[in-house]
């Protein structure tokens, strides 16, 4: 089938590529010139596993192209897929602006040779499937007023459940695909879009396996509303299982338990499940924070008042705020201390700084008079230019970070942390503090190695071997 992709971000790229792998000719649009300079150089515009691999691979299968021209490839698809983004407001209602100039420029540039369905990837509240459908509607009246009636095209919704670090395998082997729509006519296009997926009918891409007994992916078929709600509920129900596995923690750190057992122990009934339970410095990324708030925000519109999202909202907020306290309990003065960021991405295996915990935690350093420092694998360069004001000290390894610094913030747990020597660092340390933000560390190991380690949900343990250092370090920089 011919297929455009509006939007070249985490979403609109990785479901280009994959289509076109799958052997749909698709062509990927943006209003972003330099993206779409970068994809026609074969280049992928965000750091995402596997992803240039698979757009030279949907270049010689279905085929793919890049554009900042809407119009003609919309003109000549059969599917044509919205992926532009929707970042919250101020008010925390989602921005439909992007939405609305993408619905009414594909409207413009429809003719009447095909039947044509226009697909909602964008997360978007409830209702946008039939504002997207007035949108086009109305494009259409504007570029050609005679021909209304002619034209046909149905709208569907298929919202995105991919996860950025590991996309290109979560959109080839998705646990369902959702597909939302009032006709029958846009449902068989959409089963014949998805036919290949659902099938399994590819060969995976090297590096990319596809899991242990995938046969069949199961595509669910609802209402446009019912399809636009499971996006936001299945989002909300994650970060709230993430905040039900921190405040758990935090109880567990005042009685003495250790959350990554309790998280064990309750992740192995099959009823809760063991994903999403580990305890640490809070979610962040671009869809959970704007999500909520965009479903408290629906919610509040028809007058219900959402308490348990709100309060996931706050918990998480909280749980940022924990390493701070944490490094104060440690440092007592924080004014003048030096702090490492291990990671800044908001989560692994990606270059996206959206709504990432490090932002909120270097920011608070600050302005409390700290100095920060940071390394991550992937993501300086970008904290560095999106966010200038931030007066950070970009170092280019752990050890570059740990010298001379009075605390070390594990953030964001990369693989390569996993490897780091834990004893060198804290040799070059002014004390040696760990203070480790999602539990990748095993505090016997760090404590061995030198550090005084604190997790998150996990009892204090006693400081070891530099214990000294720590106080004179103090001592002195008072
Ligand atoms: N990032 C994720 O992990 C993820 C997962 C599931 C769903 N989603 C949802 O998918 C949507 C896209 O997210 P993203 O992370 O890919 O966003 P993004 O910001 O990375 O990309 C959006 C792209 O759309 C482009 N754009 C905006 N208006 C345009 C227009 N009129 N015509 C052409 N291009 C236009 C922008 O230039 C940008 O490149 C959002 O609604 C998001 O909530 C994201």
């Amino acid at each position: 089938m011919r297929v455009t992709v509006i939007g070249t971000g985490y979403v609109g790229t990785v479901t280009g590529a994959c289509l076109a792998y799958l052997g749909h000719r698709v062509t990927c649009v943006d209003t972003d010139a330099g993206k779409i300079a970068r994809l026609e150089r074969g280049e992928s515009p965000i750091y995402e596993p596997h992803l240039e691999t698979m757009l030279e691979l949907a270049a010689r299968r279905g085929g793919i192209d890049f554009s900042t021209c809407l119009g003609p490839a919309t003109a000549a698809s059969d599917v044509v897929f919205i992926a532009v983004g929707t970042p919250p407001l101020p008010s925390g209602e989602a921005n439909l602006g992007y939405l609305e100039a993408a619905a009414r420029s594909i409207g413009k540039a429809m003719d009447g040779s095909r039947f044509r369905v226009v697909v909602n990837k964008s997360t978007v509240p409830v209702g946008c499937g039939n504002l997207v459908e007035t949108l086009v509607r109305e494009g259409i009246g504007e570029a050609h007023p005679d021909q209304r009636r002619q034209i046909r095209f149905g709208v569907a919704s298929n919202p995105e459940f991919l996860r950025e670090g590991c996309a290109v395998a979560d959109s080839l082997y998705p646990d369902r695909i959702v597909v939302g729509a009032g006709d029958p006519e846009t449902l068989a296009v959409m089963r014949e879009l998805y036919a290949p997926l659902v099938e399994q009918e590819f060969d995976p891409p090297p590096g990319v396996p596809r899991p242990a007994g995938l046969a069949q992916v199961r595509l669910l078929t609802t209402s446009l509303t019912s399809a636009e709600m499971i996006k936001y509920a299945a989002n909300a129900f994650l970060a709230m299982k993430i905040g039900f596995a921190n405040e758990i923690a935090n109880i567990c750190e005042r009685v003495g338990a250790e959350a990554p057992e309790v998280m064990a122990g309750i992740g192995l009934d099959s009823r809760i499940g063991a994903r999403f339970l580990n305890a640490g410095i809070g979610w962040g990324g671009s869809c959970f924070g704007k999500d909520v708030q965009a479903l408290l925000h629906t919610a509040r519109e028809y007058g219900y008042e959402s308490k348990l999202l709100q309060a996931g909202l706050e918990v998480n907020a909280a749980q940022r705020q924990m390493v701070i306290q944490k490094l104060q309990e440690k440092l007592y003065i924080l004014k003048g201390r030096t702090i490492g960021l291990l990671g800044l991405a908001f989560k692994p295996d990606t270059d996206d700084l959206r709504d990432a915990p490090s932002l909120h935690i270097a920011e608070r350093l600050l302005q409390m008079g700290a100095r920060v420092k940071a390394y991550d694998p992937i993501a300086n360069q970008a904290c560095r230019e999106l966010h200038p004001d931030l007066k950070i000290r970009y170092c280019a390894s752990p050890r570059d970070l740990a010298e001379d610094a009075d605390a070390l913030v594990l953030v964001t747990e990369w693989q390569e942390f996993r490897r780091l020597d834990l004893a060198e660092l804290a040799a070059v340390m002014a004390t040696p503090i760990l203070v480790d933000g999602r539990n990748l560390f095993q505090p016997e190991a760090a404590a061995a190695a030198g550090f005084d380690y604190s997790g998150i949900g996990r009892a204090a343990r006693p400081v070891v071997s530099r214990q000294l250092s720590v106080v004179s370090s103090n001592s002195s920089a008072g």
